[in-house]
């Protein structure tokens, strides 16, 4: 049974809040890969954006999960785009239970609307996340092992549906779905 968990997913689909409460409920560390990203470059999300695009940053990104992996029983909350390199997934599965949030556009679009600091969707409409979305989903739905819902559920109640996907997960070898 692999001790460490992953969540991914698209932007406003409550990753770090969920794996934050995760960490604490399971007596995990939580890492932010986000944040390893920053630390490595020694610059702010929008900064490695604004220096080098989505090419730089994905650059890092790589290096990070590479990293982050050798931590050992941790909760990681995934940046949404770390899907896409295939070597992301290939690191992530070797050493952790992938676990997908989802939600609809409507509710992304009320959950990312007003945070500016997101270089992808500065200025979100349902166009560009459904755009989006519909190009992530076969990536998403490629990675996971566990999937969760999260639009009708508050913070606590995706934490304890994760938990009761991990029960079952430990007994089955397939995916396990919303
Ligand atoms: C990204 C999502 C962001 C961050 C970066 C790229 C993406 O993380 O990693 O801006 O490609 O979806 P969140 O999903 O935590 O917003």
């Amino acid at each position: 049974m692999k001790n460490s968990i992953a969540l991914i997913g698209f932007m406003g689909t409550g990753k770090s809040a969920v794996a934050r409460l995760l960490a604490q409920e399971l007596h995990k560390e939580f890492i932010e890969l986000d944040g390893v990203v920053e630390r490595i470059a020694g610059l702010s999300i929008p900064e490695i954006f604004n220096t080098g695009g989505e090419t730089l940053f994905r650059e890092y990104e790589i290096e990070a999960v590479k990293q982050a992996v050798k931590r050992k029983n941790m909760v990681m909350a995934c940046g949404g785009g770390v899907v896409l390199n295939r070597i992301n997934i290939d690191r992530m599965k070797a050493e952790c239970t992938l676990v997908l949030l989802t939600a609809s556009p409507d509710v992304i679009l009320q959950r990312i609307s007003g945070h500016s600091t997101r270089p992808l969707l500065k200025a979100p409409t349902r166009e560009a996340v459904e755009e989006m979305l519909a190009f992530r989903r076969p990536f998403y739905e490629r990675a996971y092992d566990i999937k969760v819902n999260t639009s009708p559920r508050t913070v606590e109640g995706v934490v304890k549906e994760i938990i009761r996907k991990l029960k079952l997960n430990e007994h089955s070898s397939g995916k396990i779905r919303a």
